[in-house]
């Protein structure tokens, strides 16, 4: 039996269908590196619901606990739009995250040389970009109480969220993006609203203590959230490590995946603390979400979702050389020309997820021979 956990979870809408094309590089590693892992599949999200109820059932919770890394896919999808807060997909990532205490998710952004002149921006700015946006994620608005939606004495309704941080989510997440700096290049922006938020002022005085008492060989940059949205599509190669609340990382990373040419391009981790042993728990899964709009016809780029399975790889299982070939095929794709539907280039030939995904497997065929 092999000592690497991997527990699946496919999710909604294109999930399934990019998470077959990582299913295709499994087996290829099985079949020529001899790596197997131990694999099981859960439900999350709409798929959980329809099965069991709920978003994100206990067995799933129980399995991914269980696991030394997930696979995630993604949630959501208009068939569960209407339904009860408590019931939404969404839930289902969110549950996770909240329960295995995973609150770092580390989002690269990061433009391939092929994809130079797929960027929303001109080629110029972004060629070479590489930056890493460390957004925390298991607490903030996401999570804060009080929240809802309630009826005042007037009767008209207020709906409620609650932006709450405390010094140690701060520091803990500040810490991994410090520490990821120094293997980069050596600078963080902090983000956050210090000027309006009162959870912004601590966010920019924690971090800034941290910085100072443990890390003082890192440069680190305070600027407001909305200023760093401009200066991400105007200058973003002054950027190194990004570092930002649950919501702000949220929107900034969707952002950054405009300058790479698709949201389809980007993957993520999402990490929990080690323990003693040094195991941690960690998710991986693509920035972008179920794509309701092309789920069911082929045509999802599957590179994200691949791209995140080489994080996993990497953080997880400590096997960079593999994780460096998954993304050398990659790349080696794009540069010989296939282009899944989402990449923003005119004039290139496009092709389905699974002929982008058999590509990547021929490519790591020829780079492993
Ligand atoms: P989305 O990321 O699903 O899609 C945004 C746009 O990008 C769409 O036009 C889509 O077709 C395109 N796109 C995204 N991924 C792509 C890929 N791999 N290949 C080609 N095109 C791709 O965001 P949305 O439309 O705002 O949300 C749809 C659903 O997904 C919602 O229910 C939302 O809550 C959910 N969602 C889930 C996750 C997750 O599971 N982690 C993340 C984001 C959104
Ligand atoms: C993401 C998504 C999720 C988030 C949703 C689906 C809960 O947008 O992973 O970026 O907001 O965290
Ligand atoms: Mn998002």
């Amino acid at each position: 039996a092999s000592n690497k956990k991997l527990l699946i979870l496919p999710g909604d809408g294109i999930g399934p269908e990019v998470v077959r094309e990582v299913r295709r590089v499994i087996e290829w590693m099985d079949r020529r590196r001899s790596v197997s892992f131990d694999i099981s599949e859960g439900v999350v999200g709409g798929a959980a619901l329809d099965a069991e109820g709920s978003p994100c059932p206990d067995e799933t919770v129980a399995a991914a606990r269980a696991a030394d890394a997930v696979l995630f896919g993604s949630v959501g999808g208009p068939k569960w739009d209407s339904l009860p807060f408590e019931k939404r997909p969404e839930l289902g990532v969110l549950r996770l995250r909240k329960d295995l205490g995973l609150f770092a998710n580390l989002r690269p952004a990061v433009v391939l040389d092929p994809l130079a002149d797929a960027s929303s921006l001109k080629a110029d700015l972004v060629r070479g970009l590489d930056l890493m946006i460390v957004r925390e994620s298991t607490g903030g608005i996401y999570f804060g109480e009080p929240r809802g939606i309630e009826i005042m004495a007037d009767g008209k309704r207020r709906g409620i969220d609650t932006e709450v941080y405390t010094e140690d989510e701060i520091a803990r997440v500040a810490r991994v993006a410090f520490d990821l700096a120094r293997k980069r290049r050596n600078k963080v922006t902090s983000v956050e609203k210090a000027n309006v938020m009162q959870s912004g002022r601590l966010w920019r005085a924690v971090v800034g203590e941290i910085g100072r008492a443990e890390f003082p060989d890192v440069e680190l940059e305070h600027m407001y959230a909305d200023n760093c949205a401009m200066q991400l599509c105007s200058r973003p190669k002054q950027f190194d490590v990004i570092l930002g609340s649950n919501l702000f990382g949220d929107v900034l990373s969707d952002l950054a995946a405009a300058l790479t040419g698709s949201l389809g391009m980007l993957p993520s981790a999402t990490l929990g603390a080690p323990d003693a042993s040094g195991r941690r728990h960690a998710l991986y899964e693509p920035v972008h979400g179920s794509a309701p709009d092309i789920a069911g016809k082929g045509i999802a780029n599957p590179c994200a979702q691949m791209l995140s399975f080489a994080m996993l790889l990497r953080w997880s299982f400590e096997m960079e050389e593999d994780a460096k070939l998954i993304e050398t095929a990659v790349q080696r794709v794009l540069a010989g020309g296939l282009r899944t539907a989402d990449i923003m280039q005119t004039g290139m030939a496009r092709v389905g997820t699974s002929v982008m995904g058999e590509a990547i497997v021929r490519e790591l065929d020829k780079l492993s021979a």
